[in-house]
This record gives C-alpha cells, sequence and structure tokens, in this order.
C-alpha cells in the first residue's frame, strides 16, 4: 500500500488552536472559502519532509499568531518502512528551532524525515518556477530526489554546510592548505553524490514521461554545469578529484567572491516542453502549468517504479486551475496511482467524479462534509 497519513493534529499552528483530522488513503479534498486555512493544511502536511514547508515559512511564522503559543504537528503514517509517528514542532524555549520526533524519539536533524516519507506538493507559488531563477528549480528538483533517495537531504544539508564553511574561512583571509583541502575533498564528496543523484532522478523523470497514457504535455529536464559537463567524460572518481582540483585553483576568485563560484550548488535545471521542443519559459502561463503536474505525476510515477511507493501529493488549487478535459485525465491519472493526494479549492463541484474524502474547512476547523 503507498505511503499515507493516517492522523494528522495541529496545535497552535497559523490560524488552526486545535484540529484532529483522521483519513484513509483515497485522495483528500479541502474545500472552504479563501482564507478559511486549506493551505496551511497542506504547508502542515508539508513540514512531514525536511526543510522549511511549501511556504518556506521560519519556525516562529508558524505559530498561530492569536495565543502565541509554540506551534506542533503529529502525524500517524504509513510511511516507507511502515507505520511511524512523526511529531514536529518549534522548541517551547522560545527558540526559533524546529524539533522532529520519529517515534517519539528525537532526531538529529530534520533530513532524517526523508527516509521515513515522501511529499511532493504544487501550490500556485510554484507557477513562476519555470521563469524565475534557477535556485528555485534546484530546489524543487532536489526535493523530486528526496523522495527516491532519502539520504539526498543529508547530502546537500552536508555540501552546503561544509561550502559555508569553506567561504567563511577563505572571506576571513584563512590560507590553512590543510583546513581548506580537507574542506574541497568534503565539498567534492558530497558534490559527486549530489550531481549523480539528480541525474538518475531527471533519467527516470524523463522516461515516465513517455508513459503513454499520459495525456499532459511531456517535459524534458535537462540538467547542466561544471560538475556535471566533468561527468559526462569521466567516472565518478575522476570527476571528483577534478572538482576538487577545481574547488583548489579557484580559491582567491571565490575569496573575492564571497562564495564558491562552480559546484552543484550552481546546477542549472532546463525543463523543455518535448512536443513543441520549446524552453518551458516560452511557454503560455497555462501550458507552464500542465507541464508542472506532468512532472509531479511523472515523479509519481517513476516512484512507484522505483521504490514501489507513490508520494503524498499536495495539490493546492491545481484542479481549479485546469480545462475540465485536464481535470478529469488528472483524477484518471491520481485514482490510477493510487496515491493520497490532498487537493483544495472553493468549491467541491469541481472534484465531481474523484472518488474522495471531502473535509470542510472554516475558519480553522475542519469538518467531515456530508452528501445526501
Ligand atoms: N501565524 C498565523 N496565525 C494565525 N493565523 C494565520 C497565521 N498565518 C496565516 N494565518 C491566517 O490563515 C488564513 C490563511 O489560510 P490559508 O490556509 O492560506 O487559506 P486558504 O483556505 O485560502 O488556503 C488567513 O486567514 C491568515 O490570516
Ligand atoms: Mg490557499
Amino acid at each position: 500500500m503507498n505511503i499515507h497519513i493516517k492522523t494528522l493534529i495541529l496545535s497552535n499552528f497559523r490560524n488552526y488552536s486545535y484540529a484532529h483530522l483522521e483519513v484513509d488513503i483515497r485522495p483528500v479534498v479541502l474545500v472552504g472559502a479563501n482564507g478559511a486555512g486549506k493551505t496551511n493544511i497542506l504547508e502542515a502536511i508539508s513540514l512531514l519532509t525536511p526543510g522549511r514547508g511549501l511556504r518556506r515559512a521560519s519556525v516562529s511564522e508558524l505559530d498561530n499568531l492569536h495565543n502565541g503559543k509554540p506551534w506542533a504537528l503529529h502525524a500517524e503514517i504509513e510511511g516507507l518502512k511502515g507505520p511511524a509517528n512523526i511529531g514536529t514542532g518549534r522548541e517551547c524555549n522560545g527558540n526559533d528551532k524546529r524539533i522532529v520526533k520519529i517515534d517519539e524519539k528525537t532526531a538529529r536533524s530534520h533530513t532524517d524525515l526523508a527516509r521515513i516519507f515522501s511529499v511532493l506538493w504544487l501550490t500556485p507559488q510554484m507557477d513562476t518556477l519555470f521563469i524565475e531563477g534557477n535556485s528555485e528549480r534546484r530546489k524543487f528538483l532536489d526535493r523530486l530526489v528526496f523522495s527516491f533517495d532519502g539520504a539526498h537531504a543529508t547530502r546537500v544539508n552536508a555540501y552546503e554546510s561544509v561550502m559555508r564553511e569553506r567561504n567563511r574561512l577563505l572571506q576571513m583571509g584563512q590560507t590553512d592548505p590543510v583546513w581548506l583541502t580537507a574542506l574541497e575533498k568534503k565539498m567534492a564528496e558530497q558534490g559527486i553524490a549530489i550531481a549523480v543523484a539528480r541525474q538518475n532522478a531527471a533519467e527516470q523523470l524523463n522516461n515516465a514521461m513517455n508513459i503513454p497514457t499520459h495525456v499532459f504535455p511531456k517535459a524534458h529536464i535537462v540538467l547542466s554545469g561544471a560538475v556535471e559537463e566533468l561527468l559526462t567524460q569521466n567516472s565518478a572518481l575522476a570527476t571528483e578529484n577534478g572538482f576538487r582540483d577545481s574547488l583548489k585553483s579557484s580559491r582567491a576568485q571565490d575569496a573575492a567572491a564571497g562564495r564558491a563560484l562552480t559546484g552543484v550548488h550552481r546546477t542549472k535545471i532546463d525543463v523543455i516542453h518535448k512536443e513543441k521542443n520549446l524552453p518551458a519559459e516560452f511557454c503560455s502561463t497555462g501550458e507552464q502549468k500542465a507541464l508542472l503536474v506532468s512532472i509531479v505525476l511523472a515523479q509519481a510515477q517513476a516512484g512507484a517504479l522505483w521504490h514501489g511507493n507513490v508520494p503524498v501529493m499536495l495539490l493546492d488549487e491545481v484542479a481549479t486551475h485546469l480545462d475540465g478535459t485536464r481535470r478529469e485525465a488528472l483524477f484518471t491519472e491520481l485514482q490510477a496511482l493510487g496515491a493520497q493526494c490532498w487537493l483544495t479549492g472553493t468549491d467541491h463541484d469541481v472534484f465531481e467524479g474523484l472518488d474522495a474524502q471531502v473535509l470542510a474547512v472554516d475558519h480553522g476547523s475542519i469538518q467531515a462534509e456530508l452528501f445526501a
């Protein structure tokens, strides 16, 4: 059975004081007026994975402003390794720090969540993903990789932390070759692992696009950068050495720039509309949205093929913006995937034809919607 949420409890989270949800593996539809608290629920679910969630909020922003108590979430899930409990929230001592507990034990890092749970999301804020800077697309891709490879989150964190350390040393004018060499070695090790994991994920995704039943436009993802370039011509080990050498020889430039000028933190991610052979940024707004849906669906497909598990999907206001044919196709695909997907909208007529659990959201309270 695919991974899914069974119980979700929100305490002092955004506009919720307390809410308790029990759901099964079928799609969940959240219906309610603007500002009711639908996206807040999706945000809560996104915080069951590493990172800052789908709004990238700071930890204290998530506290319910009206009572100022620290927020907490509790979920019972059917996870990648079977049933599990996840607890997360702001530390009670006033710190802006998120703590994570897995099966009642405090996790060393929130990245541990990627090993037991996997969630993908698509929100209206992502509509500009193809025209925005590349770093947004890289974060998007890295999140897709988490769902193939639970260790990826840990790697990205380790890479960034060692890179910051190197930047700091270089900026302080520190030239201790032993120290810098050790950091660059670590950066290269993690960097190659990141590049390889991304390449594998992009390949899986590009292949999943070819599944013939796919009615959404096919996207093709292309990764490029200095490390990727080295990888196409060399073994992973030779690439690692090459990357390490290039870090060593660019110390002076990096010191002057205040950051590392090459590496997998600068990988370029391009998305092509395959049928049109056109970069995604040249496509219409509607086409870009359809491409995003397509990528997320392909990712879910690829997850099913790769490790037999479809991630939980959060589709915020997605159904509303698709025409009838595409909406129907989306529902058919979601149902075929057997994913627990969470969809939001202001009107439940839009979800007709989807065998879903409908929940009515109103001013921070949630009720199962009863149909006559
Ligand atoms: N930290 C917070 N504390 C209390 N209320 C909040 C907080 N952050 C957002 N809200 C409220 O939550 C509501 C927005 O919820 P949201 O889930 O985005 O609505 P929608 O149902 O339209 O998706 C707004 O009314 C907003 O004022
Ligand atoms: Mg919303």
